[in-house]
């Protein structure tokens, strides 16, 4: 595609995305007829809203500038575990910057567009001034320059762009691993709050956001595909989700004809699970530098010999991602923190009247006895057994595409704290069950527990209580 061609496909992206906007977010930031036509504004709060998710789980601001003299040894790597969770983009940059262009899509987004797709602001990122103007519908969200402003500023959880030096042209962009695993708690306005670190994004349309790139031919090429049929991969995908396997082993949908994705977990309430992700590739430090890697595409080294395997994982074999270096490697010497930090970070509690308090206490017995679900979510391990065991796809009821597609070939018992954070999406990792009474039923079924409605629905009361 020659330079004097790049037009129309940022066109025809913009158009697609007014369009994408209008049909599927527009009822979220507010759609009305007038697309197009007048200032976008964000709907404006009228009072103040109660905090609808507390703060608990986030660690104490960094130290104020003082003495250094003393400072905690962890809590300094704890804090340095949040600057990169939240800022750093491993110099990846140079792959969606540099190779996939994308930073061309995002400067032709306008801020609702953005929101559309699922990307958060951080309100507290913003000058007070922009704050109130912004609360007070003053700005044009549908005018692309207020979105580089935003970049500028710091402002889009999890996006880092790279401007010249004049400021005024977006010349690269990066990811940071907010962009999936932090969302904001819409304080100001829908997608516009306080980070929330940790927390699922289940608004995020990854696959859409990087289906907008004018070159996804380094996605293309290892598959052997056109960007054409990667552009469809990307959005089969839907909101929420992520397919970290495809460019190992190449499916993109499973038997059934639905998506191979899966969907984006919490990264927070692991500090006593062993072995993470829904199939239990590793420890977190492992699965950091694999996303780091062969996902962000940081400039890092990683290695799993498991990944040679030709017949698994056919792309990730011929194309060596078992073995990845890169030097200076920008990833290894920052997994430590990187830990620390999410290791600090505690499921949050669910709000006081979120679920019925006698119903929970009666769906605890239940989940402790009758319906022997602590048997694979032991309690005092964050409710699950993986340090000790996965499980096959028969145990659980379910089929093993995705248990296949990892070299454990099991599904690991799911952590339940925090479930009222992501209950858009469904539930299992590729969220087959909308509802958790859906998962409630497909146990009692699996396991014939004999579970009565009232049961079901007082184990469902429990569940959000965790
Ligand atoms: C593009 C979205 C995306 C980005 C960016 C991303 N992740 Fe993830 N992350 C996922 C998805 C999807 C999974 C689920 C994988 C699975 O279960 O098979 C996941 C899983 C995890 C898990 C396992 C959670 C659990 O329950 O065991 C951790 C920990 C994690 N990511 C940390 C990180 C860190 C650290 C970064 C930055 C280096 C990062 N992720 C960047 C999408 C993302
Ligand atoms: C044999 C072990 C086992 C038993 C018994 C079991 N679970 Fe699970 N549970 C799992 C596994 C494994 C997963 C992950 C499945 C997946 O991701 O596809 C899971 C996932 C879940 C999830 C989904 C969490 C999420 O974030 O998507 C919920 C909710 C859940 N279980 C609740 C229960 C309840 C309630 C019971 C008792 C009725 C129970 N489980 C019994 C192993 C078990």
């Amino acid at each position: 595609m020659g330079n004097s061609s790049s037009w129309n496909p940022v066109r025809r992206f913009r158009t697609r995305v007014a369009l994408g906007l209008v049909l599927m977010f527009g009822v979220a930031v507010g759609a009305s007829s007038s697309w197009g036509q007048s200032p976008w504004r964000i709907p404006l709060r009228r009072n103040p809203p109660a905090p609808r998710r507390s703060p608990r789980w986030n660690p104490p601001p960094p130290p104020r500038h003082g003495p250094p003299a003393r400072v905690d040894p962890t809590r300094a790597l704890v804090n340095d575990g949040r600057r990169i969770f939240r800022y750093d983009t491993f110099g990846d940059e140079a792959f969606w910057g540099d190779a996939l262009r994308l930073h061309e899509a995002v400067s032709t987004l306008s801020p609702v567009a953005a929101l559309g797709l699922g990307l958060k602001v951080d309100v507290e990122a913003l000058p007070p001034r922009l704050r109130s103007r912004l609360r007070y519908g003053q700005v044009d969200l549908g005018d692309p320059a207020v979105t580089l402003s935003l970049l500028k500023l710091d402002a889009v959880v999890g996006v880092k762009g790279f401007f010249s030096p004049s400021g005024r042209e977006l010349r690269s962009i990066g990811i940071r691993c907010a962009l999936c695993h932090s969302t904001v708690d819409d304080s100001l306005a829908p997608g516009v709050g306080r980070r929330l670190d940790g927390w699922a994004n289940r608004d995020l349309n990854v696959g859409a956001v990087i289906a907008a790139a004018p070159d996804v031919s380094p996605f293309a090429n290892p598959l052997g595909a056109s960007q054409d049929a990667v552009r469809q991969v990307l959005r089969s995908w839907g909101p929420g989700r992520f397919d970290p396997y495809l460019a190992l082993d190449g499916k993109a949908f499973r038997p059934d004809g639905k998506s191979g994705s899966v969907l984006i977990p919490p990264a927070f309430g692991l500090a006593k699970v062993d072995l993470t992700t829904a199939t239990g590739w590793g420890s977190i430090s492992y699965w950091n530098s694999f996303v780091a890697v062969l996902e962000m595409h940081a400039q890092g080294s990683f290695a799993d010999p498991r990944i040679n395997d030709p017949a698994r994982f056919p792309i990730g074999a011929a194309n060596g991602f078992f073995n990845v270096t890169h030097s200076p490697d920008l990833v290894t010497p920052k997994l430590p923190a990187l830990r620390a930090y999410q290791h600090s970070l505690s499921a949050p509690r669910p709000p006081v009247r979120s679920f019925d308090m006698r119903q929970a206490n009666r769906g605890r017995a239940l989940f402790m006895g009758k319906a022997n679900c602590a048997s694979c979510h032991t309690p005092s391990s964050s409710f699950t057994d993986a340090n000790r065991v996965l499980h096959t796809p028969q145990e659980i009821g379910i089929d093993d595409f995705q248990s296949e597609r990892s070299p454990t070939r099991r599904y690991r018992t799911t952590p339940l704290r925090g479930l009222w954070t992501h209950m858009d999406g469904g539930f299992y990792h590729d969220g087959r069950f909308k509802t958790l009474e859906d998962v409630v039923a497909h146990y009692n079924g699996r396991f014939s527990l004999g579970l009565t409605d009232w049961e079901a629905g007082d184990l469902v009361e429990y569940l959000k209580s965790l």
